[in-house]
């Protein structure tokens, strides 16, 4: 058997990973027989003309891989037991295998299907386009620097537990000690530590409650119009949703006296995306329902923290006194989305189901980004980014709400409670909201016609505006161009 392999020292490739190459290409094709004995490192070395450190390097690596087997006292050999498919492959000349499955026809399920006719949801936009799509935080206003050092300290302090899974996946101890005293502070949730499961985002936890709660064919109640990543998940459990009116109240609450939801998905505080804020009578007359059904709610607390003119207002679990409510919230907005954690807080008895869901989806979330944001809250950071923040977008929002009726008058109604990162307005148009859509896109500002959020039909021409993250000279040239698109 020739073992011989051509060698080019005026290539890039080192000697050794030339002879590696060829020698498993050699190996793949049959060229070299299975149980073959090859050549001892020094009479190849000596054939090729190469030192022998380099013949050793390659072997080395071919043993490690399994291509050749190096028996005691005896000499190396080609491995006898490669696998029958490994032989077969013809591979390119470079002995890299090519990329595979591209070509395949998969037989996907409903739900695949149904995914992949949806549009992708990252756009990108020319240069110089102004976006109100973003109901993002302005992450050029997050303290990186602070939080760096955070993560090197994080870092420097782990103990090897942390490079372990956790005792409990509900999530970081301290992380969970942290939530419960902001919640209770900041949003009057009542609860313990121990009813608190940090979740990757408050997508997951939407999706761990619909997995321990929902059967296919439930219903679940929804506000309409209402945030499309619950119902999307609601969906994809196979449940119907019930569409349930929202007015400048909230969601009209009165609606659900014949229905029997097994659950309500509601986000009380600011109603994504008309902005109302539920009043008390709602929300009492809410939990009054709750009680007598046995449905679930779901409170989705997610921008609560923004509000402009006066406090927030408490969160429906803290009024609940025996109604079952699951609390939702998430750091996507007060931090910033990349992180990708959430919370959740659950009555008592739902706890052990949702950890072991938990365990069963991903098993936790990463413990180290879990000890940096705990200590972001301890040190009292959270609540002085989010003062920061809402001095910012208080602004951003009354500028934004100045231009459109500057520029629109009385043809503007702009919806809502001052809250949030973004607002919902009504503009008098006789164009449909894709026009106005298309039309601001080649003027250079992107806007979100309000009706995909909507599941009955609406005859008022509504956007969902975003201004978190848009400064203000952007904002009135955004508002200038949309004008311009509307005439
Ligand atoms: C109504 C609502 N809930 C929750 C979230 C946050 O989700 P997550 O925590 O998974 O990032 C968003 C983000 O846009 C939202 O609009």
């Amino acid at each position: 058997m020739d073992f011989a392999a051509i060698l080019d020292s005026s290539v890039e490739a080192p000697l050794q990973k030339q002879l590696y190459e060829q020698w498993r290409g050699a190996v793949l094709t049959g060229r070299f027989a299975p149980g073959a004995r090859v050549p001892s490192t020094r009479d190849l070395a000596r054939s090729l003309g190469v030192s022998r450190t380099t013949v050793t390097h390659a072997y080395e690596q071919l043993i490690a891989e399994g291509y050749l087997e190096a028996a005691h006292g005896s000499g190396t050999y080609v491995c006898a037991a490669l696998p029958e498919e490994m032989l077969r492959p013809a591979l390119p000349n470079d002995g890299r295998p090519a990329s595979v499955g591209g070509e395949l026809r998969f037989r996907l399920s409903r739900y695949g299907r149904e995914l992949r006719e949806r549009p992708g949801y990252f756009r990108s936009h020319p240069r110089g386009t102004i976006s109100f799509t973003n109901w993002l935080p302005d992450l050029n206003h997050f303290p990186v620097a602070l939080w760096a050092r955070l993560v090197a300290r994080a870092a420097r302090h782990a103990d090897i537990g942390s490079f372990d899974y956790d005792s409990r996946s509900l999530g970081y101890a301290p992380l969970r000690r942290e939530i419960a005293r902001y919640l209770a502070v900041s949003r009057a949730v009542r609860c313990e530590p121990d009813q608190v499961i940090v979740c990757n985002g408050s997508q997951q936890a939407l999706d761990l409650c619909a997995r321990i709660l929902v059967d296919r064919g439930d219903s679940i109640a929804v506000e309409d119009p209402g945030y499309l990543g619950a119902r999307q998940i609601f969906l994809s459990h196979g449940a119907r949703l019930r569409p349930i009116p929202v007015d400048e109240d909230g969601m009209m609450t009165n609606r659900l006296r014949r229905m029997r939801p097994k659950l309500v998905y509601v986000t009380p505080s600011h109603q994504f995306p008309a902005g109302s804020s539920m009043t008390l009578a709602r929300r009492l007359e809410l939990l009054e329902w709750a009680r007598g059904s046995g449905a679930v709610i779901l409170e989705d607390d997610y921008d609560s923290e923004y509000r402009f003119d006066g406090k927030p207002s408490p969160s429906l679990q803290g009024l609940s006194a025996g109604a079952p409510v699951i609390y939702l919230g998430t750091f996507s907005k007060v931090l910033f989305p990349g992180l990708r954690l959430g919370y959740m807080v659950a009555p008592r008895g739902l706890v052990p189901v949702l950890e072991r869901a938990k365990w069963v989806a991903d098993r936790q979330c990463p413990i180290l980004e879990q000890a940096v944001l705990a200590s972001f809250l301890a040190d009292g950071h959270l609540e002085r980014h989010i003062r920061r923040m809402r001095v910012i977008y208080a602004r951003r929002r009354e500028v934004l709400e100045q231009a459109l009726l500057e520029e629109f008058g009385d043809r503007v109604r702009i919806l809502g409670a001052q809250a949030g990162m973004h607002l919902m307005a009504e503009f008098q148009t006789q164009l449909s909201e894709e026009d106005v859509v298309r039309r601001s896109l080649a003027e250079g500002v992107v806007v979100a016609s309000a009706r995909p959020y909507y599941l009955s039909p609406v005859k008022e021409r509504r956007l969902v505006l975003g201004y978190a993250p848009v400064g203000e000279r952007s904002l009135r040239e955004g508002v200038r161009r949309l004008k311009r698109a509307l005439v």
